[in-house]
């Protein structure tokens, strides 16, 4: 019989979680107890008041806070792994911007985002920030296959008014901001756990009137915002041609308000971010979705995470599917440390490699902070979990936890997924 979300939950298991991003908790043969979807703790012995609640027996398995992906293009799904060989502003023109106009065909759009969605359903990730189109009908199919899914998630639909193809550019300024306003009010309260956010695609996509509009459509309607920066330098100098007056890309947000501070932003990538955009982020509170992967394939850079680190910025792992190749959270922790590692030794020995433990953080409380207590098992954080199987990957010696949780990121992912919880919900 399937029990009640309310009532307490027990999970018994090896369990895994940060505090913060030095600290990995492990508590061996340990329970995790659930109320009301909120984690009420992680003991040694199931404290009186709890025995007797509903168990789930994962001995021998490690359970870990759910993962969150902070920046995933779910229409770009379908082109994953294809064309690669293009930086930034060709790749877009050439292989994103045609892909993304199928999806002003409902039909073509359902297909894709029936796989989009069953795969994230599969993977580790249970909070994400994800990119649609401009197409509103396609927006909210995508929102409704993800309640149904059962996944927490902000779902944008993209602005774009200039330099795009005719076939991908909204018919103007006016009818993009009404659009906008007009699906923000009939998704904002449509899904329990999936909500809009506002999402100008990037500064080159948008004009500055635009920009003021949809300024003013986020101070009436509450929502958050995501975009991209900073993250190829041709983009970078062409901002700085776009938009002369702005100090630096960030600064080109900034002025309409839609940078942080009141604002709930994500943005992707920070490359190559200057001190005084830092400086900026770091003030304003912005989260950085911080994609590895992506900022490999189209040759970007290597963003200098060791820093947002250090100066106890917000910052988060993305995907950023189809920029980078896979869906895993997993995954990005790993490529997250080798990138660290390669930028280390060929820019100078500065910025030390980030470790497993930091990786870890920002895959799960890093990222998941974006959408309030999540990401950890402290108590009072949302009910998000995954129970992990590492037994298609035996090993003939004995490992301590950690471990173990650093073996499975490397080794096994998403694949080794057996369970999922998403504020004490059930998913599989
Ligand atoms: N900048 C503007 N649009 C995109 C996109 O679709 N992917 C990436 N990686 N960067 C962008
Ligand atoms: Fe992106």
């Amino acid at each position: 019989m399937e029990q009640k979300q309310e009532e307490a939950r027990i999970l018994k298991g090896d369990i895994c979680y940060s505090t913060d991003k030095h600290t990995l908790k492990t508590y061996a043969d340990s329970y995790l107890i659930l109320e009301g979807g909120l984690v009420k703790g992680v003991f040694h012995e199931i404290p009186e008041q709890y025995r007797g609640a509903w168990m789930e027996d994962c001995t021998g398995h490690l359970i870990i806070p759910g993962l969150t992906d902070l920046h995933v293009h779910a229409p770009q799904y379908a082109f994953r792994g294809l064309k690669m060989d293009l930086e930034l502003l060709d790749w877009l023109d050439t292989n994103t911007f045609p892909e993304e106009s199928k999806y002003k065909d409902l039909d073509y759009a359902r297909k894709a985002y029936n796989i989009f969605t069953d795969d994230l359903k599969r993977s580790g990730t249970t909070r994400a920030s994800v990119f649609a189109t401009i197409h509103i009908p396609a927006t909210e199919l995508l929102m409704q296959l993800l309640s149904d899914a059962g996944i927490s998630a902000y779902v944008g639909k993209v602005n774009m008014d200039r330099n795009s193809p005719d076939y991908l550019c909204e018919e103007s300024a006016m009818k993009s901001a009404m659009d906008t306003a007009e699906w923000l009010s009939k998704t904002q309260d449509a899904y329990p756990h999936v909500k809009p956010i506002l999402t100008p695609r990037f500064i080159p996509s948008c004009t500055d009137e635009l920009m003021s509009m949809l300024s003013r459509i986020q101070k009436e309607f509450h929502v958050p915002v995501q975009s991209h920066l900073s993250e190829n330098l041709s983009e970078i100098d062409w901002v700085k041609e776009l938009m002369p007056e702005s100090k630096f890309y960030g600064d080109a947000y900034n002025r309409f308000d839609l940078f942080g501070g009141d604002v709930p932003t994500i943005m992707a990538h920070c490359v190559h971010s200057s001190p005084e955009e830092i400086k900026l982020m770091k003030e304003k509170g912005v989260f950085i979705a911080h994609c590895p992967q992506s900022n490999e394939n189209l040759t970007s850079g290597a963003a200098p995470v060791r820093l947002y680190l250090d100066e106890d910025m917000n910052i988060g792992l993305g995907t950023d599917v189809a920029g980078g190749a896979n869906l895993s959270i997993f995954r990005a922790m790993t490529d997250a440390i080798q990138v660290s590692k390669l930028r280390f030794r060929l820019l100078g020995n500065q910025l030390k490699p980030i470790t497993m433990e930091e990786a870890f953080f920002m895959g799960t409380k890093g990222g998941g902070s974006f959408f309030g207590k999540v990401g950890s098992f402290e108590e009072g954080y949302e009910g998000d979990l995954l129970v992990l199987d590492e037994s298609k990957i035996p090993h003939p010696q004995e490992l301590n936890l950690k471990d173990r949780l650093e073996r499975f990121l490397y080794l096994s992912g998403d694949e080794g997924v057996v369970h999922k919880y998403i504020s004490g919900r059930k998913l599989f």
